[in-house]
């Protein structure tokens, strides 16, 4: 189920999958600036044409493609062109980085165990839906700590075997918006470190549970 560290002598290829702001992509760039993973970026996919992430992509020179829903007669033929977008930029693991789109079983079919999605809540808690709803919940809930998972994505909503979470304090005077920053800081550590555990090869899955061995 792993992508080795090495394909066929080259850096793994990741394709991120956005939709709006960008910047749990811009921490995987910085990821890879830094050294911290070892991975390319070959392509950013938007679901939205006017998405602030597609600009970080283009600012690094790397190619963007916009799959809107409108675009496409069905989900399944949008996730008929994904999987081709991906193809094409020879994708050796898809990473959904604030991705609001439910995917075709399609997509999840031709990548199994190959797609990896950032939620911001500790799963299964608070479960579906596009920040802020999550944070909105938690806070709601009156949960005192919340956080954020990383898992791969499966055709269940949000259900995927979990790779790693982060937990963070809900604090008694926090809005939706301090938490979902507080949040999002966690996102940007947790993100680049679950693709480089995944990129090791040395995940393994045991029904739900993903371990590092
Ligand atoms: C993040 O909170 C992520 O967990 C959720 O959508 C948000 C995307 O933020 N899926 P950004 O576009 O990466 O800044």
């Amino acid at each position: 189920m792993n992508v080795p560290e090495q394909v066929e002598g080259r850096l793994p290829m990741l394709g991120v999958l956005v939709s709006g702001r960008g910047s749990n992509l811009e921490a995987i760039f910085d990821a890879i600036d830094r050294g911290e993973l070892r991975a390319r970026v070959g392509v950013v996919l938007s679901s939205k044409a006017d998405a602030p992430a597609l600009e970080h992509a283009t600012h690094r020179g790397i190619a963007t493609v916009v799959i809107a829903p409108k675009q496409y007669a069905s989900r399944a033929a949008e996730g008929e062109a994904i999987v081709e977008a991906l193809r094409a930029a020879m994708v050796d693991l898809v990473v959904l980085a604030g991705y609001a789109r439910i995917f075709d079983p399609c997509v999840v079919q031709a990548f199994p165990l190959r797609i990896l999605n950032i939620h911001p809540s500790l799963l299964p808690s608070f479960a579906g839906g596009m920040a802020p709803r999550p944070q909105r919940e938690a806070l709601e809930a009156g949960v005192k700590i919340s956080g954020c998972t990383v898992h791969f994505v499966t055709e269940d909503v949000d259900a995927g075997p979990i790779v790693a979470q982060a937990a963070v304090p809900v604090l008694d005077d926090d809005t939706v918006a301090t938490l979902a920053e507080r949040i999002l800081e966690a996102e940007h550590q947790l993100l680049p470190q679950a693709i480089g555990r995944v990129l090791s090869g040395r995940v393994r899955l045991a029904g739900k549970r993903a371990s590092v061995e």
